[in-house]
């Protein structure tokens, strides 16, 4: 029977009670509006632990004034279903005052991964998604936290958080889910209107074509990639490219040239909506996967 609890304390002791018996834990912390990738990410928890936890709770610390926090899409009874069906053991929904009570002024920065792409438009957001998973991580203590291949840089900011902070905790990257068009799963793909839905899958086409250069054996320049990214959206008039970027998959820092991997990240405004994507490429080979849970 999957238990739901909006309140820390709680959520507290059944973590500590699952590890007093002696069971291992996994959390899979989401905003809720749960699609298919998210589902992918409990089910990759089921597989390493014997209890999982899910959290749901929209975190207004990673949103800055005048982002999409309001108009974030919100499907809770939908959710509950959803985790009941894939043998989630707590689900833990707690209101912002839980979880920032009054007074509350101590912020996780992870300075090093987090001022470039997506922190370079989105001021305070990683500070934001680094701290609520520190005060999770503090109420589960898991053995285990999942989290989806689409947040690349959100991925490499919460391993550096865990190692440095010495937390003790497993970080499971799991690969990203797409629609059957391409379109990587995302919450925020409901908020798109039928004709930026229409135009979205253009942007894996783009990173699919641009990932073709890699695959031959010589070094290719990053220039060469990103502009056959950009020519590949270029016809596409209801996305505009914010930023496209070949970076080093651990460090993020941007690459030259493709001398051996790099991973090719993105993020696309279809009209009012942020979406984010990205590949892992080789040289030699072209796009890989290597996100294995
Ligand atoms: O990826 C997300 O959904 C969020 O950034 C996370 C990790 C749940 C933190 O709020």
């Amino acid at each position: 029977m999957m238990q739901l609890t909006r309140g820390p304390v709680e959520a507290m002791e059944a973590a500590a009670t699952w590890r007093a018996e002696g069971h291992s834990l996994a959390l899979v912390p989401t905003m809720g509006a749960l699609h298919e990738g998210h589902l992918s990410l409990v089910r990759a928890a089921a597989a390493k632990c014997d209890r999982v936890a899910v959290s749901i709770f929209v975190n207004p610390a990673q949103f800055s004034e005048g982002e999409d926090l309001d108009r974030y899409p919100s499907t809770p009874e939908r959710d509950l279903g959803l985790l009941e069906k894939t043998g989630v053991d707590l689900v833990f929904a707690p209101g912002s005052r839980d979880m920032y009570p009054a007074g509350f002024s101590t912020w996780i920065d992870v300075e090093d991964l987090s001022g470039r792409l997506c922190g370079a438009f989105r001021p305070g957001h990683f500070r934001g998604v680094a701290t609520v998973c520190c005060i999770l991580f503090d109420i589960f203590r898991p053995d285990v936290a999942v989290f989806g291949q689409k947040d690349a840089q959100q991925l490499a900011i919460l391993k550096r958080m865990v190692r440095d902070l010495r937390l003790g905790i497993l970080i499971v990257p799991c690969p990203i889910v797409r629609e059957p068009d391409g379109l990587a799963m995302s919450s925020r793909n409901a908020l798109l209107s039928p004709v930026e839905r229409a135009e979205a899958p253009a942007i894996f086409s783009g990173l699919t074509r641009a990932g073709e250069l890699a695959g031959g054996p010589g070094a290719v320049s990053a220039q060469e990639i990103v502009g056959r990214f950009l020519e590949a959206l270029s016809p596409h008039t209801a996305l505009k490219v914010q930023y496209a970027e070949l970076v080093d998959p651990d460090s993020f820092e941007p690459l030259e040239e493709l001398d051996s991997r790099g991973l090719l990240a993105v993020a696309v405004h279809a009209g009012s909506v942020r979406l984010i994507d990205n590949v892992l490429l080789e040289r030699g080979k072209g796009i890989v996967e290597v996100w294995n849970c």
